[in-house]
């Protein structure tokens, strides 16, 4: 890790380490994107979202985009989950309106067509835009790097596309889990090699996306989304013993409990539909929670929002929390309205 230890503790870090900081820190999954005009600017000088994810100057751009409008406590790099598999050699295509497109993966056989080895070389820009981001972001600013969880990247390399049920995936694991365990086991393998590659270059804490962890049944969960996380930790901290793990198993329910637990990352994302209550009782007890305002709260805004928002901050800013949102912001979200919540979350005393 780059960053000295002269300096002060930033608040992200704080509440990642389980302290309390002087308020608590805010930051917004998707912080960065087309809700905003100077977004929107850049990236039509990128011309594709991945030329954007692998133009260093461009990503670092929009990456402090909302840092300068908002003033949020974290930097998320800009980048995206499916990188991973475009640099496996799988390639992604983005189109428009239409969401990721791959093509599928649904045998063993083609599994020798992915090259883990490959990944840091291809993704070269990615972490380039993480050591640019690591000395021009303010210095009370933390920087977050993040990769997909395997169940969630799988789900995309064996379905070929973004869908409802995760269907083509769950079909393999059903089908053969032996054989869907080798792809797992490859994206772990890939997954540890990425983040670690943003260690490297200055990423003070990492989140793991399992945005589809929810469509898992109990032993699955375990076996594709429990299992993986805890290996990617393990050896994420046997390098790097004080880096802060956020994890961020969506839809998870009450199996969150366990996960948390088991896992052993610092804190758990809490997605929209997350018991405050049970959540402060049987979750904040174990580390820090973060989360959880619905985005489409931050649509509507007003006093349902403040309401909502307040409600959050009772419930779960006594104890080691981030507020965040249940999931990303959405393009359609007034700027006006993320401003006046960061205001709320700064101004709001325990
Ligand atoms: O949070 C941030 O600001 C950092 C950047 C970030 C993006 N994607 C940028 C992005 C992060 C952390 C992600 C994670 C991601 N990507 C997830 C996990 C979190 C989640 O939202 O559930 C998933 C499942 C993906 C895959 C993905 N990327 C999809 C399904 C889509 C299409 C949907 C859409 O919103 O268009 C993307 C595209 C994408 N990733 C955009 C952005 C800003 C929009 C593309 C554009 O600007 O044209």
């Amino acid at each position: 890790m780059k960053n000295g230890t002269a300096a002060p503790k930033k608040r992200l870090l704080k509440a990642l380490a389980g302290e309390k900081p002087d308020r608590p820190p805010v930051w917004f999954m998707r912080q960065a994107g087309r809700y905003l005009p100077e977004y929107k600017q850049v990236r039509g000088v990128a011309g594709s979202f991945l030329n954007l994810c692998y133009n260093p100057e461009l990503a670092e751009e929009v990456t402090l985009q909302p840092i300068r409008r908002f003033g949020f406590d974290a930097a998320i790099l800009f980048s995206d989950i499916l990188v991973v598999p475009d640099a496996l050699g799988q390639e992604v295509a983005f189109r428009e309106g239409e969401g990721p497109v791959l093509e599928p993966i649904t045998e063993l056989g083609q599994l020798g067509d992915l090259d883990p080895g490959a990944v840091k070389e291809r993704l070269a820009p990615v972490y380039e835009t993480v050591s640019r981001l690591s000395s021009s972001l303010p210095r009370d600013v933390t920087l977050i790097g993040f990769a997909g969880a395997p169940w969630t990247v799988a789900t995309y390399m064996v379905g070929g596309r973004g869908s409802p049920d995760q269907g083509a995936a769950k079909a393999w694991a059903y089908r053969a889990p032996d054989e869907f365990q080798q792809l797992i086991d490859l994206l772990v393998e890939a997954t540890v090699v990425h983040l670690s590659a943003q260690v490297e270059q200055g990423a003070e804490a990492i989140q793991i996306f399992d945005t589809w962890a929810g469509s898992l049944p109990d032993l699955s969960f375990r076996r594709f989304a429990l299992e993986p996380m805890k290996a990617i930790t393990a050896k994420l901290k046997a390098r790097y013993p004080d880096l802060p793990v956020i994890a961020f198993p969506r839809g998870a329910g009450p199996m969150a409990e366990t996960y948390f637990r088991e896992t052993g990352v610092d804190a758990l994302s809490l997605d929209t539909g997350m018991q405050l209550h049970w959540a402060r009782e049987r979750l904040q007890s174990l580390g820090c929670v973060q989360g959880n305002l619905d985005p489409l709260l931050l649509v509507a805004g007003g006093e349902e929002m403040r309401r909502q928002a307040t409600y959050i901050l009772e419930e779960l800013g006594d104890g080691p929390f981030v507020f965040n949102l249940g999931h990303g912001i959405v393009p359609q979200t007034p700027p006006d309205h993320v401003a006046e919540l960061v205001e709320l979350v700064k101004n709001w005393k325990a």
